[in-house]
């Protein structure tokens, strides 16, 4: 049994725990089993709020929005492990970054455009930066290898160097073929370029989108995956460092919610729970007939008969479904859920302007002491057209 029952009753719901120790235990799995050769980068993007406490534990952060810039400077998190990363790096940011931020590890160029951006504002302050080029896997990210190259031939400008590749074509990838096609194919175009360009490159950043297992009834060998994940990064024989977000944040998370109401009518049983979609993204889950790991804290001591229930969420969408068809004893309003492996995009990518409900709060548990870093956040006010704005924001009294 999990003991966050005390933060269920300090904190009430819905909110979401990060488990400082679980996520250290997981970052120094990941790092024993992909090998100490390879540095880890972690996709600040999976979890805002965690980046600080494995600071010393990965070498990079990958940060990919200006708003995770702010964010991770707030956090006073070293610029010398900053990658500026994103499709989408716009001028006055960049601008200011290169202008005030000269201890910036590196940037990433995702197109011809962010080259010359680069190229520019480097040249206006006679900033030095390094780079990453990242190529494209056919999808909106990165560059193609005719572009890889022509940059490389026609680089003039003595303040951009070039370190090496960055590439990233999706998250939860589950297949071994995948990812050595993926190494193969950068082993090659690496000797390509520096065999016929005489140009080394000397790193490679590679998010291999290591998948998590959301479900009870998925299947999966982690050890022997990983295992095979560094067999395979061994034969590319360069300084690769690992772009991972889920992987390392998913397991430390926990959601906690509620039962707020019960009934019943011709087609079952329905629970609705105080947060639902809106809060809890499980990447694959098919229509909620897959079960999550979870477990219910109750107040009822009885153990009474058992229900077949539909666990549902608080939005006006019959999609918000997190459970369908879950067999449990009798359930009561006021008794909890704590939904695991949520540490990663479910704080992030979650719908949670649906429906102008409250955003969870987030709650960190470390040293065993629990700490509210945010308190429930009402959307409606961003919702809320301004010009109508009433005396008192449209909050009720
Ligand atoms: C460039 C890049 N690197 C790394 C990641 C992290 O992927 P994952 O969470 O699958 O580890 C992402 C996720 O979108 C990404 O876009």
């Amino acid at each position: 049994m999990l003991n966050y029952e005390d933060a269920l009753r300090q904190y009430g719901t819905p909110s979401y725990i990060y488990d400082i120790d679980v996520l250290k235990e997981r970052v120094k799995y990941l790092q024993n089993k992909l090998g100490q050769k390879y540095d880890l980068v972690y996709a600040v993007k999976a979890n805002t709020f965690i980046p600080k406490y494995i600071e010393d534990m990965v070498s990079r952060y990958e940060i990919c929005s200006p708003g995770e810039f702010q964010i991770c400077n707030a956090l006073k998190i070293n610029h010398q492990k900053m990658v500026i990363s994103g499709v989408y790096k716009d001028y006055a940011t960049i601008d200011l970054l290169i202008k005030n931020y000269s201890d910036i590890l590196k940037y990433t160029i995702e197109s011809m455009e962010q080259y010359r951006l680069l190229n520019d504002l480097t040249q206006k302050y006679q900033r030095p930066i390094h780079l990453l080029l990242r190529l494209t896997s056919g999808n909106q990210f990165g560059i193609t290898e005719d572009e890889v190259i022509e940059i490389i031939q026609n680089n003039q400008n003595s303040l951009l160097t070039i370190d090496g590749l960055e590439y990233f074509s999706g998250t939860q990838k589950h297949s071994l073929k995948r990812v050595e096609k993926e190494i193969n194919y950068l082993r090659e175009f690496v000797q390509k370029i520096e065999e016929e360009l005489n140009f080394p490159i000397n790193e490679i950043e590679y998010g291999p989108g290591l998948p998590v297992f959301y479900f009870q009834d998925d299947e999966f060998n982690e050890d022997e995956f990983l295992d095979n994940v560094k067999n395979i990064l061994d034969t590319l024989d360069k300084k690769v460092t690992l772009e991972i977000g889920r992987s390392i944040a998913a397991s430390c998370g926990f959601y906690l919610t509620k039962v707020v109401d019960l009934k019943e009518n011709k087609n079952g049983h329905f629970v609705i729970l105080d947060g639902g979609i809106n809060h809890l993204v499980y990447y694959g889950q098919t229509m909620a007939m897959k079960i999550p790991y979870y477990e219910v804290i109750t107040n009822s001591e009885e153990k009474s008969e058992t229900i077949t229930y539909n666990l549902c969420g608080s939005l006006c969408t019959i999609n918000d479904i997190l459970v369908k068809n879950l067999t449990l004893n009798k359930l009561n309003i006021d008794d909890a859920f704590i939904f695991k492996n949520v540490g990663a995009y479910s704080v992030t990518e979650g719908i949670s302007l649906f429906l102008s409900r409250d955003l969870p709060k987030v709650i960190i548990k470390n040293n065993n002491e629990y700490q509210l870093v945010r308190d429930n956040i009402a959307t409606y006010k961003l919702n809320f057209p301004k010009a109508v704005r009433s005396d008192n924001d449209g909050k009720i009294n």
